[in-house]
């Protein structure tokens, strides 16, 4: 393919830096690779709200419809959660890698965290996040829920993914389950049933509170990671102190055809918006997970290097909290220095 179009959908809080930021570099290096991009400006979130009157407005569905992938940055909640529904972006890809110059960021020793390559396969689509809710009461009181309803199907479906991940990695796939309290949630049978049409991969069933201790005790045993939508979200998370920065995360999420929205695994970090501080390397990986996904692997790769060489000479924005020789760049600072590395001739 030679031209694609994107949606780009800022958000708030920080989510509008970090996009700014992601899309100069995936600018520059769709022009070195010679492909063209257009980027059309969606809306959700808060800032919808304001423009349409909707957390997810219909103008911002028409424009996704067609398009190569959605670049988003962060909102709160409103809209998110619809979107994801909305195209069935039920595969999502969380990488969870350490650059070798930031093994020192870790919150673990570096010879627990060298070489660190996890994927979290997430389910993004149903669950409790989407299970029948509601706040109610009776002669008790008030009362909340939320249910964790998945379809054997929906979680077949999304095993079948990591199984193929996995496949095409170390071929070890540990799923997340917590079946000696819901054991209506069958997550290792149907699993180990899916993964008969995958002989080479070991499945490893866990309880997800003895998963959660294993990514901090021995994070580098694993490979890929299964889990539904709340226990993925709270394990990509570990991944984030794994790494030494959440701001480091970004993720994919893909639809049955391949279509997908990438965003960083932060939030909307409310704390430092606006500053011009935030660490753009979320969103950017969010945008390299996107060039992979339309098999433009060599651009993917240019972003990856450059983003490399710019750690390894020290820079580092404040969530990474610089020491010693490091040097504290803000946004544009870290972008500009990525920009030139991409643009020096030496590497290319
Ligand atoms: C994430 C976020 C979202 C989630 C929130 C913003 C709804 O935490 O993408 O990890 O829980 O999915
Ligand atoms: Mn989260």
């Amino acid at each position: 393919n030679l031209s694609y179009r994107i949606v780009a959908i800022a958000g708030e809080g920080i989510g509008p830096e970090v996009v700014k930021a992601s899309l100069k570099v995936l600018q520059l290096v769709v022009k070195l690779e010679g492909f063209s991009l257009q980027v059309d400006y969606g809306w959700l979130g808060s800032t919808a709200l304001e423009k349409f009157g909707s957390y997810f407005p219909q103008a911002t569905i028409e424009l996704c419809n067609g398009a190569n992938g959605i670049v988003f940055g962060a909102v709160t909640q409103g809209g998110l959660l619809e979107l994801r529904k909305h195209y069935d972006f039920f595969c999502n890809l969380r990488p969870i890698r350490l650059a070798n110059s930031l093994v020192h960021k870790s919150s673990l020793r570096p010879e627990k965290i060298q070489g660190l390559d996890i994927l979290i396969v997430r389910e993004l689509v149903s669950g409790i996040y989407f299970g029948p809710a509601g706040r109610s009461g009776d002669e008790k009181g008030a009362y909340g829920y939320h249910t964790m309803l998945y379809y054997d199907e929906e979680i077949r479906r999304i095993a079948r993914q990591a199984l193929h991940k996995a496949q095409q990695r170390r071929r070890l796939l540990t799923v997340a389950h917590k079946e000696n309290a819901l054991p209506h949630l069958p997550w290792t049978r149907l699993v180990q049933e899916e993964a008969k049409q995958f002989p080479d991969v070991v499945v490893e069933p866990m309880l997800v509170d003895n998963l959660a201790m294993q990514m901090v005790l021995n994070p580098q045993r694993f490979d890929v990671i299964l889990a539904g939508n709340m226990f993925g979200d709270i394990l990509s998370d570990i991944g984030g102190a794994l790494v030494g920065s959440l701001g480091l995360l970004g993720s994919a999420s893909l639809n049955a055809d391949g279509f997908g929205l990438y965003e960083a695994v932060h939030g909307t970090a409310p704390d430092i918006a606006g500053k011009g501080i935030a660490n753009p390397l979320g969103t950017l990986e969010a945008c390299v997970l996107m060039l992979q996904q339309w098999g433009e692997v060599r651009a993917a790769q240019r972003i990856m290097a450059a983003q490399e060489r710019v750690l390894a000479k020290g820079y580092r924005t404040a969530d990474l909290s610089p020491q010693g020789a490091e040097i504290l760049v803000n946004t544009e600072q870290l972008i500009d220095l990525l920009l030139e590395e991409l643009d020096s001739k030496q590497h290319s």
